[in-house]
């Protein structure tokens, strides 16, 4: 973020691969997301076990993976060594090894605040709301790097509608564990902590925006936000709040982390808009990790067609 130039990514550290495998088939994101109201059978359900009871070591083996328009999928090896992460590292190669031994279970989510049923959630709990999904989408950093990732999580409107929210909720807060015994960088004050994002009611409750609990079939890592993390594939990747505990329904437009940080140069809504430059950086391109040369970067991270409704009517310098 704003202490790394976005050029920060050695070629040598950029290995390209074209075929990625998993165990399940995966479904390509772009035709599923223009029809998720419309039909929830286009959602695999899996009848896997939930990512929680997984095996840590269980591998991937077996389907080709395949990600939205064809394009390839990120390898678990990126996907897991090129973090940002900042209550761990500073260091997108450091932050694994530092994160490694974070016990993330048990764990609980708190969804609670303007809702007739606020409810503190395990991980069960969760996977019992709603069946663990496969979301192949892009994930665009603000920092002008990009990756394929295959998510699996629950879609957060089904989280959401189970505490019921009041009419009076507008606002949906996120707060990451603070714990400086476990995440050793909240020992310093490199951000304040701890870690908190935000969206309007109607986002969070968009079909795309999924609590994640694994990738590649696997229960996540700690690197990437274990047991628990947001997925906004529209909106640049700051907005993804990792090892989220509290979940609440609020009237008001909520801090976050960056906006706080560095008001100038990052927003609230975050929209991936290739026609807004960063006050350091054009958005115009991205590099796609595990990928040479660069990229168009396209309006919405690619999700246009399923999102753009949400801030008709809106000055869209504000909405990125
Ligand atoms: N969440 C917390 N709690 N702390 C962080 O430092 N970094 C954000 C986001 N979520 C961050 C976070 C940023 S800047 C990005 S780009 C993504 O996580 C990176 O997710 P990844 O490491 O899984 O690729």
């Amino acid at each position: 973020m704003i202490f790394k130039s976005p050029n920060d990514i050695p070629s040598s550290e950029i290995t390209p691969e074209s075929t990625y495998l998993n165990r399940r088939t995966f479904i390509r994101t772009a035709v599923m997301a223009g029809s998720v109201i419309a039909s929830g059978a286009i959602y695999r359900g899996l009848t896997q076990p939930a990512p929680a009871q997984l095996a840590a070591d269980q591998g991937p083996a077996a389907t080709m993976l395949e990600g939205p328009e064809g394009e390839s999928v990120t390898t678990f090896e990126d996907i897991t060594n090129y973090n940002n992460f900042y209550e761990f590292s500073t260091d997108k190669r450091g932050v694994a090894d530092k994160a490694r031994g974070f016990v993330a279970e048990p764990w609980t989510v708190a969804v609670t605040g303007l809702c007739a049923k606020p409810t503190t959630f395990d991980l069960d709990g969760l996977a019992r709301l709603a069946t663990p999904e496969d979301r192949v989408y892009r994930m665009r950093c603000v920092e002008r790097w990009s990756m394929v990732i295959p998510w699996l999580g629950v879609p957060l409107a089904a989280v959401l509608s189970a505490v019921e929210p009041l009419s009076s909720a507008k606002y949906v807060a996120f707060t990451t564990l603070y714990d400086p015994s476990r995440m050793p960088n909240q020992k310093t004050s490199i951000l304040g902590w701890p870690y908190v994002e935000g969206l309007r009611l109607d986002e969070a409750m968009h079909p795309l925006t999924i609590l994640s609990t694994g990738l590649y079939g696997r229960p996540l890592l700690p690197q990437n936000g274990a047991p628990l993390r947001l997925v906004v594939p529209w909106k640049y990747g700051f907005k993804g709040i990792k090892s989220i505990v509290k979940i609440e329904l609020v009237a008001g437009e909520p801090p976050t982390t960056w906006n706080r940080e560095a008001p100038d140069e990052y927003g609230f809504y975050a929209n991936v808009n290739p026609k807004v430059d960063h006050p350091r950086w054009s958005q115009a391109s991205e590099r796609r990790i595990g990928e040479f040369g660069q990229r168009d970067t396209l309006p919405f991270n690619g999700y246009a067609e399923q999102v753009a409704g949400l801030y008709s009517g809106m000055d869209l310098r504000r909405s990125f």
